[in-house]
């Protein structure tokens, strides 16, 4: 399962890449307005820090304004994938798009028709937010569980990337489902790191360990 970092800030994803787990970034309008920065100088810094796919989403409501927003995303950088809100003006932007070989990822993706129609449209990517899900009490895991059934069965090439990830729990039940990529905030990819028992095991054998040469003398 690929891991993407949700975020669109610089210094946190610069200090994620190093650790070689990361293989690409999500950003939406609401995380680049969070960063500051001209948002086209962050995303190029972006893209140039990770090195893989870059979703940068459009703000235009309107087929002919996401298309041409949508060109201009893509030639930012060659790792740009272009982002564009599920809709009737989404999809139909996902298709031009996609026919011109520019890499889309359907956003807002909260059903599983939704999904169905976004792959139709040649999306790369599919983004089905579970997090916002779970928190109107409905399943957003139940949701991923559908998208991926779906276009197992009729061989769709769209990669199912799970979004509003709220912890380590969903990263687990996404890679159980067979999910292509998890999003996650950095603070979810630090979480990924601790666990108790490994701290309180790494101290144990390092004092087991100065014990011993203390008894040598
Ligand atoms: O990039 C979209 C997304 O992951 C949103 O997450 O936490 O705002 O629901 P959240």
């Amino acid at each position: 399962m690929k891991l993407f970092v949700d975020s669109g800030n610089v210094n946190d994803i610069a200090s994620l890449v190093p650790l070689g787990i990361i293989d690409g970034v999500t950003t939406n309008p609401s995380l680049l307005a969070k960063a500051g920065g001209e948002p086209r100088v962050v995303l190029k810094e972006i893209c140039q820090t990770v090195k893989g796919p870059v979703s940068a989403e459009v703000v235009a409501t309107d087929v002919t304004g996401m298309v041409r927003e949508g060109r201009e995303l893509a030639g930012i950088d060659e790792h740009i994938v272009v982002k564009v809100p599920f809709g009737k003006p989404g999809v139909q932007a996902c298709g031009t798009l996609a026919n011109e070989g520019i890499r889309v990822n359907v956003t807002l993706v909260f059903s599983a028709t939704q999904a169905l129609l976004a792959a139709k449209a040649g999306a790369t990517f599919v983004s089905p937010f579970v997090g916002r899900l779970d928190d109107i009490a409905t399943s957003g895991m139940e949701l991923i569980s559908q998208i991926v059934d779906i276009y197992e069965n009729y061989e769709f090439g769209t990669e199912v990337l799970v979004a509003s990830v709220r912890g380590p729990i969903h990263i687990v039940q996404a890679g159980r489902l067979g999910a292509d990529v998890c999003t996650c905030p950095p603070a979810v990819i630090e979480a990924l790191f601790k666990h108790p028992l490994t701290d309180i095991g790494l101290e144990k054998f390092l004092a087991d360990w100065e014990k011993a040469q203390a008894a040598k003398g």
